[in-house]
């Protein structure tokens, strides 16, 4: 069992970041480490996720706004605050976004990520006690089609620039493992959803599209394939492996709880409208097939049996009961919805969803 003191957690202003923080300070009694927070709070970046946090845990909880591209300031922080761990979750997220503009993937997520493993190899010379935890997807397994699923072995074969600079960053991850012998673990994770995701993935577009009366735009025929996970799952997955995962290794997340888009958005139409109010068939008149993404992958399945037969780890959150907590906090957290709406994220989806609604 690893000793975990001086945690770096890179993108922790964003969905999973922010959630992996409130999950250690808030669900971990046993946690007495330090959590340092680096992030460029870019537009899916939310301080308002984190409110309070540093008054609350004083210095159990640090924010350090900076970019993980900037090997200055990454070493500094290394320095600052004795870093024995790093939880990388920092990355552009956004499939569509990375279909408009790749650039700031590939700076981030793979030049980002560069820069921190050279970092971590520049501080750990020595190498014990230390560890470098690497958050990817199972989108850098490519598609597949009606039956099977990706195991640890699968090869990758990613299809958006989003999955590809995702799978740049793997293969780097375990090179410095191999060539430096850097202590790593990596784990590639489903879908997420849960409290504070940014509205432009599909469960809380939907919701507040919903609440809101606006049209609900499925991609393509709808019969793209999913696994779902709620997100405390999967960050209870990540502190597992922090503890006991095999340094060099890789571990798959998953929910094994396939939807396809549209049945999926008729069981949210449902939940929604029972709990705001609405009529859910005059809701259902407000779907709209919309052109389809360009690469989609059609199905995506995840094998996560070695990390529950090796590490011990199981979900807890079903996935009824999930969808409705994420949808009473998307009610209930009005003005967190309000603010992270008000910038660059409107003026995006405005600018492209014409484009993305011609079939
Ligand atoms: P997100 O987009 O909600 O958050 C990303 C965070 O990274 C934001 O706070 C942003 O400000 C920060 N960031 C971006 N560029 C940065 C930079 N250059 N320097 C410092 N900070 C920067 O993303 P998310 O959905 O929370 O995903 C987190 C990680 O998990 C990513 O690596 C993603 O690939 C991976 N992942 C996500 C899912 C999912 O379903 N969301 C599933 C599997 C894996
Ligand atoms: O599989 C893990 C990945 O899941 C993560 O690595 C990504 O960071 C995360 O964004 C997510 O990628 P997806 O592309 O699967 O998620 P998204 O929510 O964008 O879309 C889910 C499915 O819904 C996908 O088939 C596209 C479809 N969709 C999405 C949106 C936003 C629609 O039909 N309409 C929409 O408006």
């Amino acid at each position: 069992m690893r000793n975990l003191k001086n945690i770096l957690v890179t993108g922790g202003a964003g969905f999973i970041g922010c959630n992996f923080i409130h999950l250690l300070l808030e669900g971990e009694p046993e946690f007495t480490g330090r959590i340092i927070n680096l992030d460029a709070l870019t537009y899916a970046g939310n301080s308002a996720s984190l409110t309070d946090l540093a008054g609350q845990f004083g210095t159990q909880y640090c924010f350090e706004h900076g970019d993980i591209c900037d090997r200055g300031f990454v070493d500094a922080l290394f320095k600052k605050y004795g870093i024995d761990t790093v939880v990388h979750f920092a990355a552009e997220s956004h499939v569509d976004r990375s279909i408009y503009g790749p650039e700031t993937f590939i700076k981030t997520n793979v030049m980002g990520t560069f820069t921190l493993l050279e970092a971590a190899r520049n501080a750990w010379k020595e190498g014990d006690g230390v560890l470098f935890h690497h958050i990817s997807t199972d989108e850098v397994y490519g598609s597949l089609g009606e039956t099977g699923a990706f195991s640890e072995t699968t090869p990758y074969d990613p299809r958006s620039p989003y999955s590809a600079s995702k799978a740049s960053s793997d293969h780097l991850v375990m090179a410095y493992h191999h060539t430096y012998g850097l202590p790593i673990t990596l784990s590639n994770c489903s879908n997420n959803y849960g409290p504070y995701q940014f509205p432009e993935k599909l469960i809380p577009l939907m919701i507040l599209n919903i609440v809101e009366g606006k049209p609900l735009p499925v991609y393509g025929d709808g019969k793209n394939i999913r696994d779902w996970v709620y997100v405390e799952d999967h960050n209870r997955a990540v502190w597992t492996i922090l503890h006991t995962g095999v340094t060099g290794e890789k571990y798959n997340i998953g929910g094994e709880n396939e939807w396809e888009n549209i049945r999926l958005l008729h069981t949210l139409i449902d939940l929604v409208s029972q709990k705001a109010g609405l009529d859910p068939e005059k809701v259902r008149g407000t779907i709209t097939f919309v052109k389809d993404r360009p690469g989609h992958d059609r199905r995506y399945a995840i094998d996560c049996s070695r990390i529950k037969r090796e590490l011990g780890w199981t979900r807890k959150v079903g996935f009824e009961e999930g969808l409705a907590k994420t949808v009473d906090w998307y009610l209930a957290n009005t003005s967190w919805v309000d603010g992270i709406r008000s910038g660059e994220y409107q003026r995006w989806v405005e600018k492209t969803y014409g484009e993305r609604c011609r079939y």
